[in-house]
C-alpha cells in the first residue's frame, strides 16, 4: 500500500470509526429500551425476545449514524397475522415508554420508526429463528446476518466495512433504497468478508463484469452451475446469502451504481484522495448560475410539480423513476428529442420532474403516414385528408404507401403534454395528486421550490460531474 494510500485510509477511519462517547450512548440507549421492552412483555403476557441487531450490533456502524435496528423477536410458533398485529402493538408500546415520537412504516411488513433522544430507531417484529433454519418473513434473516457476520470478521476487518461504506455513500452508491439502487450495509460486509479488506475490495472490482459476476462465499453452488445462477438471479451483481442460498444480497445494486463503484474503485487506485470519502458539500445553484448554465445550452428545460401526501419512500420513487421513463417515451414519441431527465423530491410534500428537451415547440407541419396502397383502410385515409383544411400536402404515395402533411393541432410542448396527461402513466398514488400538476419552462423552473435541496439538485442535474473526479 502507497503511503499516500494508507495515511488517507487512517483519516477516514479516524472519522468513521465511532468514539468512545457515542458507543456509551448508544449503550445507555439500548440497555434502557431492552428493559422497557421486557417490561412490555411483562406487562401484557407476551413473550418475546428484545434484541438490537444490524450495524449495531454488527459494530459496523459508521461515527455520526443515529440508527438503530431494534427487533423483537417472536416463537415460530404464532401465526404471521397475529406477529404484524401484536408486533407493532408491543412496538408501540415500547416508543411510548421511551417518551419518543414514533410513525408506522412499511417494508416487507409494517415496523415503527422511533425518534428517541436523538437517535432513530426502528423496532422491527420478526421470528426468533435459529441459525440454519429457514426464515418466515424477509426480515428474519437479520438475526442471521448478525451472527453471520460477528463469526466471519474480525475488528480489523469490520473497520474495513466502515471505511467501504463511508466510500460508497461519498459516491453515492450506498443504500439498497429504489431511489439508490446500491450497495446495502450487508453487502458491504460480506464484500470484505470475501476479499479480505478494503483495498482488496476495489482491487477485485476491477475484474467484475456486469451480469457475469456471482460470489459465493459459502459455495453453495458449483462453478460450473454460475450461468444458470446467473440467469435465475438476472442481476449484475450476484452475491449469493451465506445464510440464504436463495437469495442474491446485490438485487438491489443497478447497473449504474455497479458501474460508478467500478470506476470510483479505479480511480481511487489511480489518484487516492479523500474527495471519494468525503466530497464536499454541494452548494444550492443560484438564480443567475441557472439563468447563464441553461443559456448556454439553447435547450428547453421542461418542469412538472406535484403536491404529494408522505409514502413510504421506496414506493414513491419507484412510482417518481416509472413516470420519467413514461414521460419521456411520450415526448420522443411526440417528435421531441428528449436529452435528460431527473427528478428531485423531499419525499413529504413535493415532487418536481425535469426534463430537457432539444425544443420548446414542433414545426407547425406534421408528415403523417397512412395505410399501404391498395390495403382496406385506403378509401377512409383519402375520404378523410382529401377535403381538409389541414392538409397543406397531400394525400401522396410513396413507395408503398400514403401520406399526408397535414398541420398540428398542437406545436407547444406543455400544451402537448396536458392535452394527453392520461398517456403518461404517473403510479398509483401519483396519479392521485394530478390535479395539482403545474408547468413550467426554463426561468421559472428554478422557482419550482425554494428548498436548497432542490436548488442542490438542480445544479448535480445540469452539472452532471463527479466532485471526486476533479
Ligand atoms: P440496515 O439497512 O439498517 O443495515 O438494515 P445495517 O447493516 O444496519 O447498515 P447501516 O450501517 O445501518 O447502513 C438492518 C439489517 O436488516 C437486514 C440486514 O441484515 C441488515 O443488517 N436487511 C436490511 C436485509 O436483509 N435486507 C435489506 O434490504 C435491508
Ligand atoms: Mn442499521
Amino acid at each position: 500500500m502507497s503511503k499516500e494510500i494508507s495515511h488517507i485510509l487512517d483519516t477516514v477511519l479516524e472519522r468513521v470509526r465511532p468514539t468512545l462517547d457515542e458507543r456509551e450512548k448508544v449503550r445507555m440507549i439500548i440497555e434502557k429500551i431492552t428493559r422497557v421492552a421486557k417490561e412490555v412483555s411483562s406487562e401484557f403476557g407476551i413473550h418475546f425476545e428484545a434484541r438490537v441487531l444490524g450495524s449495531i450490533a454488527k459494530d459496523t456502524w459508521i461515527s455520526g449514524d443515529k440508527d438503530i435496528d431494534f427487533f423483537i423477536l417472536f416463537p415460530k410458533k404464532i401465526p404471521v397475522q397475529e406477529l404484524k398485529e401484536q408486533g407493532l402493538m408491543i412496538a408501540k408500546k415500547i416508543a411510548e415508554k421511551m417518551h419518543g415520537t414514533y410513525k408506522e412504516k412499511y417494508a416487507e411488513h409494517p415496523y415503527i420508526e422511533a425518534h428517541i433522544s436523538g437517535y432513530t430507531i426502528d423496532i422491527v417484529p420478526a421470528y426468533l429463528i435459529k441459525y440454519g433454519e429457514r426464515p418466515i418473513t424477509a426480515t428474519d434473516r437479520t438475526t442471521l446476518h448478525t451472527i453471520y457476520i460477528n463469526n466471519k470478521l474480525s475488528s480489523e476487518q469490520k473497520d474495513q466495512v466502515r471505511i467501504l461504506k463511508q466510500f460508497m455513500k461519498g459516491i453515492e452508491v450506498y443504500g439498497a433504497e429504489i431511489k439508490v439502487g446500491g450497495f446495502s450495509g450487508y453487502l458491504c460486509e460480506l464484500l470484505i468478508a470475501f476479499y479480505g479488506s478494503f483495498l482488496d475490495v476495489l482491487k477485485a472490482s476491477r475484474f467484475w463484469r456486469p451480469w457475469r459476476t456471482v460470489i459465493d462465499i459459502e459455495e453453495y453452488y458449483d462453478t460450473r452451475d454460475y450461468r444458470r445462477i446467473l440467469k435465475k438471479f438476472a442481476s449484475p451483481l450476484v452475491v449469493i446469502d451465506p445464510v440464504d442460498k436463495n437469495r442474491n444480497v446485490a438485487a438491489a445494486v443497478s447497473i449504474k451504481s455497479f458501474s460508478i463503484f467500478k470506476f470510483a474503485s479505479k480511480r481511487f487506485l489511480a489518484f487516492p484522495s479523500l474527495k471519494f470519502f468525503f466530497p464536499p458539500e454541494e452548494r444550492p445553484l443560484s438564480r443567475a448560475e441557472y439563468l447563464s448554465k441553461i443559456a448556454k445550452r439553447g435547450t428547453c428545460i421542461l418542469g412538472l410539480r406535484l403536491q404529494i401526501t408522505p409514502i413510504s419512500p421506496d414506493i414513491l420513487w419507484g412510482q417518481i423513476f416509472r413516470t420519467l421513463k413514461s414521460l419521456k417515451k411520450f415526448l420522443e414519441r411526440r417528435g421531441f428529442r428528449v436529452i435528460s431527465e431527473g427528478a428531485w423530491s423531499d419525499e413529504e410534500s413535493e415532487v418536481i420532474f425535469l426534463v430537457e428537451v432539444d425544443k420548446e415547440k414542433l414545426i407547425p407541419l406534421e408528415k403523417h403516414m397512412g395505410p399501404p396502397v391498395g390495403s382496406e383502410e385506403e378509401d377512409n385515409f383519402i375520404r378523410k385528408y382529401l377535403e381538409n383544411t389541414r392538409v397543406l400536402s397531400g394525400p401522396v404515395i410513396e413507395n408503398r404507401r400514403w401520406y399526408v402533411y397535414r398541420l398540428r393541432e398542437r406545436v407547444e410542448v406543455e400544451e402537448i403534454i396536458r392535452s394527453h396527461i392520461n398517456e403518461i402513466s404517473f403510479g398509483k398514488d401519483l396519479s392521485k395528486h394530478i390535479s395539482s400538476l403545474t408547468f413550467g419552462k426554463n426561468e421559472e423552473v428554478f422557482d419550482f421550490s425554494l428548498k436548497n435541496s432542490y436548488r442542490k439538485y438542480l445544479r448535480k442535474w445540469l452539472d452532471k460531474k463527479y466532485s471526486w473526479m476533479t
